[in-house]
């Protein structure tokens, strides 16, 4: 039986689930969960210098099943629910994960549901490194594939990506450097027709400018997604309802074009963390525009898109709220500075075509990123200033997962539509026509190969690529090639696009 190492058993000490992505030497993905149970209470494991941990005592470890890992699916069969939130139910002879959304219960070793229903489950072993010694944990390869690699570990946090439903704020001053701290605040769900489905909240939040509660509401949606209080997604309606062509933002916010903000090198760190803020701010409504855009054009999205964009959204507010405390400690409240829209832009002319904008948003600028944040990290490192450095840290794990989810969904539209009318959709090249015809001049080097190539994107991607769209492209908006837009084109949420000055987001620098 193939085998995949998932980790050395120190590293999932941290905490009891994980998020598992996998993937195989063909490039699928698999997204898996696994749960870690309560270990002996007398189980110790100290953080040790290389951030690993290890071993304080040994006696009560016990044998390897006494550890009782288990893995299984990420989703629920029944309508793809997210099982990292389930709850877990412990019997005599068997433990069983209850889905969130339906309550429908699955063995953790067989699979198998009272319901009939059954989901994929996989063998765990833990074994000795004859080398090391080191003890590692490894799972049952799953089917369809070869050699199969981990390429994602992550813990569910208890920290920031499951906060608890906030139905009221303490106060309306969020006390992390807020504009306007003395605002009074909207309630987090409207008292006047609160929303009902996924969709709903996509376009309350996109249509929301104060930012803190756009974060607020983020939370409370993913949360309420997540388990089970709202149970429609709503991309299948007949009236969905529609996004706005750019997201609201406060008054007092300046908005500029991106050559008026001083380019290239930035002046100080707070100028720069107010500009990655500024970034993950529209980030937060990309998240839900390509919901809320894309799902009804697109019926049959499975939830798992929807589930991995609303993780987008939650994790972004979680950047921004981040960032926004940062600025705190150098009295910089975010909407002091200037900032520039061109995320949008780029946005804006992919709104006719999810391959599109998977392809600029996700696969271009979310991708660039992960070149660009080793080297942020770096500076912030020799200016001293830790705290930024770890922030920056969480942003960047986080967004190899979003490149993840943006190559993940790339090609699953290139494999639909091929199934669709037999064209030829080889990813790579699909992705290459994309960036030629909606991106102005060259993909820049040097690129993060290490975390493109984790995230799905192989050099043959993007190496020797330049967008061929004129500077002075004054269409209505950017043409589809015809091969992307074949399933039910909807027309009411697109919008006109002028030209629009590109700018790689990410590329800001600043002197230490
Ligand atoms: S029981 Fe899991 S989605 Fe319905």
């Amino acid at each position: 039986m193939a085998q995949v190492l998932i980790s050395p058993v120190p590293k999932i000490l941290s905490h009891f689930r994980f998020i598992l992505t996998l993937r195989s030497e063909e490039g699928k993905y698999h997204s898996l969960i696994l749960f870690r149970l309560s270990p002996s209470p007398s189980l110790v494991y100290q953080e040790s210098d290389n951030g690993v941990g290890r071993k304080v005592e040994s006696d009560a470890l016990g044998s390897a099943s006494n550890r009782q890992i288990y893995v299984m699916e990420a989703t629920c069969p029944h309508l793809g629910a997210e099982m990292s939130h389930a709850d877990i139910e412990e019997y005599e002879d068997s433990v069983v994960a209850v889905c969130p959304w339906h309550r429908y219960d699955f063995d953790l070793k067989t699979g198998k549901s009272e319901t009939g229903l059954r989901t994929c489950t996989y063998a765990v072993q833990i074994k000795t490194d004859q080398g090391t010694g080191d003890e590692q944990v490894w799972m049952e390869a799953p089917d369809g594939g070869r050699n199969w690699r981990v390429v994602e570990l992550r813990p569910v946090s208890e920290e920031f990506a499951d906060p608890p439903p906030l139905l009221k704020r303490a106060s309306a001053d969020s006390g992390d450097g807020h504009v306007a701290p003395q605002e009074e605040l909207e309630p987090i769900v409207p008292e006047k027709n609160p929303p009902k489905t996924l969709m709903e909240w996509a376009v309350l939040i996109l249509n929301t400018p104060n930012p803190t509660l756009k974060v607020e509401r983020t939370r409370y949606a993913v949360n309420a997604f997540r388990t089970g209080a709202i149970t429609s997604i709503g991309h299948k309606a007949a009236h969905p309802p529609v996004p706005p062509a750019k997201p609201s933002r406060e008054a007092y916010m300046k908005i500029v074009q991106p050559g008026k903000i001083q380019s290239g090198k930035r002046k100080n760190r707070a100028v720069m963390l107010h500009a990655l803020a500024n970034i993950e701010q529209w980030a937060i409504d990309l998240a839900w525009d390509i919901m809320a855009r894309f799902g009804p054009m697109h019926k049959d999205l499975p939830p798992a898109f929807f589930s991995d964009f609303t993780k987008m959204a939650l994790d972004e507010s979680k950047h921004f709220s981040l960032l926004r405390a940062r600025l705190s400690a150098f009295s910089t409240p975010y909407g002091s500075l200037p900032v520039h829209a061109s995320l949008w832009d780029s946005a804006t002319l992919t709104s006719r075509s999810l391959l599109s904008r998977l392809a600029i948003i996700h696969l271009v600028h979310e991708a660039r990123g992960l070149d660009v944040n080793p080297k942020t990290i770096e500076k912030f490192r020799k200016a001293g200033d830790k705290d930024s450095v770890d922030v920056m840290e969480v942003i960047h794990a986080d967004e190899v997962t979003h490149v993840t989810a943006g190559h993940r969904w790339f090609v699953w539209m290139c494999e639909k539509q091929r199934q669709w009318d037999g064209s030829d959709m080889d990813p790579i090249q699909v992705f290459r026509d994309e960036v030629r015809r909606c991106w102005r001049g060259d993909i820049k080097g040097p690129f993060n190969i290490e975390d493109r190539e984790k995230a799905g994107l192989s050099k043959e991607f993007y190496e020797d690529l330049k967008g061929e769209m004129p500077f002075d492209n004054d269409e209505d908006e950017v043409r589809s090639t015809g091969k992307n837009t074949t399933s039910s084109l909807r027309t009411d949420g697109a919008v006109n696009v002028k030209s629009v000055q590109q700018e790689p987001t990410t590329r800001v620098e600043y002197e230490s």
